[in-house]
C-alpha cells in the first residue's frame, strides 16, 4: 500500500486540531473517513501514531517522528502547487529565445513591453545570424527562434509573425534618390554593401538577383545591420536591408528607400520551434504576445511599407 498526500493532509489536520471531528470538517470529509485513513497510515508505522485515552489522544514517539517527516513532505507539496500555480499564471519562469540579427529591433521592443507586465520572467535573448539559428534549432537549444524562413530539412513548427520587406537604401544625397521606377539594370554598376555569408537577408538578396538574372557588385561585407547603415549613410555604397532595421534613419532622413521596380523583396518573419519541444507557460505567453503585437508594430511602419505589401 502507498501513502497518499491526502492521507498525510488528514493526519496533519488531526494532529493540529487534536480532534477527528474538526479534522473531518477541515478536510471536508466524514469522521469515519478520517478514522479509516489514520488506520491505514498506522498500518505502515511500526506502532500506533496516537496514544488514545478515551476521547483524548496524544502523539506517540513514533507519531511525533512521523509527523515531523509529514510536515516536510507537505511543505514540499505546497511549494510544488505554488510553483505550478505561478507557472500557470505566467508570472515566473525563464525564457530562452534566439532571434535573427535583423529582428533585433522589434524583438527588443516586444521583449521590453512584455517584461514590464511580467516582472518575474527572466529572459535570455541571443541575437545571431541565420546560419547560427539553424544550428541552434538542430540542437533543440532555445524555447523558440525568431527568423525569416524556417529551414526546410528540420522537423519544425512555425508561425508567421508579420511581413518583412527588404528595401534598397541609399544615403539622402545619392543621385538615385531623385529617380523613380528604377530598374535593376540601373543599379548593377553601383557598389553594394552586404551582410556576411550565413545571413538570411543576404541569402534572400542573392536568390532574388539570381532569379532576375542580374549580378551586383559586392563592395564590402559587414556582420551587422548597424555597420551597414553607417556605411551607406557615409556614402560607401547601397544596400538592401530589412525595413525593420532603419526606422530611425528614415525618420531622420539619413537614409532613403529607393524606388526600384522589382523591390522590395517580400519576406516574412516566423516564430519557429523544434517539433516535440514543450514550451513553458511563460514562453507560450511571450509567443502569443509577439503574434498579438505584430500588427501594432507594423502600424508604426505604415508610411514606409510598399503599397503591395
Ligand atoms: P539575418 O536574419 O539576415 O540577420 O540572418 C534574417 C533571416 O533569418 O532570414
Amino acid at each position: 500500500m502507498t501513502t497518499s498526500i491526502k492521507q498525510l493532509l488528514i493526519f496533519d489536520a488531526v494532529v493540529k486540531t487534536r480532534s477527528y471531528t474538526r479534522a473531518a470538517e477541515k478536510m471536508k470529509i466524514s469522521q469515519p473517513a478520517v478514522s479509516q485513513h489514520i488506520r491505514l497510515l498506522e498500518r505502515l508505522a511500526p506502532s500506533s501514531l496516537f496514544d488514545r485515552k478515551g476521547r483524548d489522544f496524544q502523539l506517540t514517539t513514533v507519531g511525533i517522528a512521523f509527523h515531523q517527516h509529514v510536515q516536510k513532505v507537505l511543505l514540499h507539496y505546497n511549494n510544488l502547487t505554488v510553483c505550478m500555480e505561478e507557472m500557470r499564471t505566467v508570472h515566473k519562469g525563464n525564457i530562452a529565445i534566439s532571434a535573427a540579427t535583423t529582428a533585433n529591433h522589434f524583438m527588443a521592443h516586444m521583449l521590453a513591453d512584455f517584461s514590464r507586465h511580467n516582472e518575474g520572467i527572466k529572459f535570455s535573448l541571443d541575437i545571431t545570424n541565420r546560419a547560427s539559428l539553424v544550428r541552434q534549432l538542430h540542437d533543440y537549444a532555445p524555447d523558440f527562434v525568431v527568423m525569416g524562413e524556417p529551414p526546410e530539412k528540420l522537423n519544425l513548427s512555425s508561425e508567421i509573425i508579420m511581413r518583412n520587406p527588404l528595401v534598397l537604401i541609399a544615403n539622402a544625397k545619392h543621385p538615385l534618390t531623385k529617380m523613380s521606377n528604377i530598374v535593376l539594370k540601373d543599379i548593377i554598376d553601383e557598389e553594394f554593401i552586404l551582410r556576411e555569408k550565413g545571413s538570411g537577408t543576404r541569402a534572400a538578396i542573392e536568390r532574388h538577383f539570381k532569379k532576375k538574372r542580374y549580378r551586383f557588385k559586392v563592395a564590402s561585407e559587414m556582420g551587422s545591420n548597424e555597420a551597414i547603415k553607417h556605411a551607406v549613410e557615409a556614402g560607401l555604397g547601397l544596400s538592401i536591408v530589412s525595413l525593420h532595421t532603419i526606422k530611425l534613419e528614415l525618420e531622420a532622413y539619413k537614409l532613403v528607400i529607393l524606388d526600384v521596380k522589382s523591390l522590395p523583396i517580400m519576406r516574412d518573419w516566423y516564430i519557429v520551434t523544434s517539433k516535440g519541444k514543450r514550451l513553458s507557460p511563460a514562453a507560450k505567453a511571450f509567443r502569443k504576445y509577439i503574434l498579438e503585437q505584430a500588427p501594432v508594430y507594423i502600424d508604426g511602419y505604415k508610411q514606409y511599407y510598399p503599397s503591395s505589401s
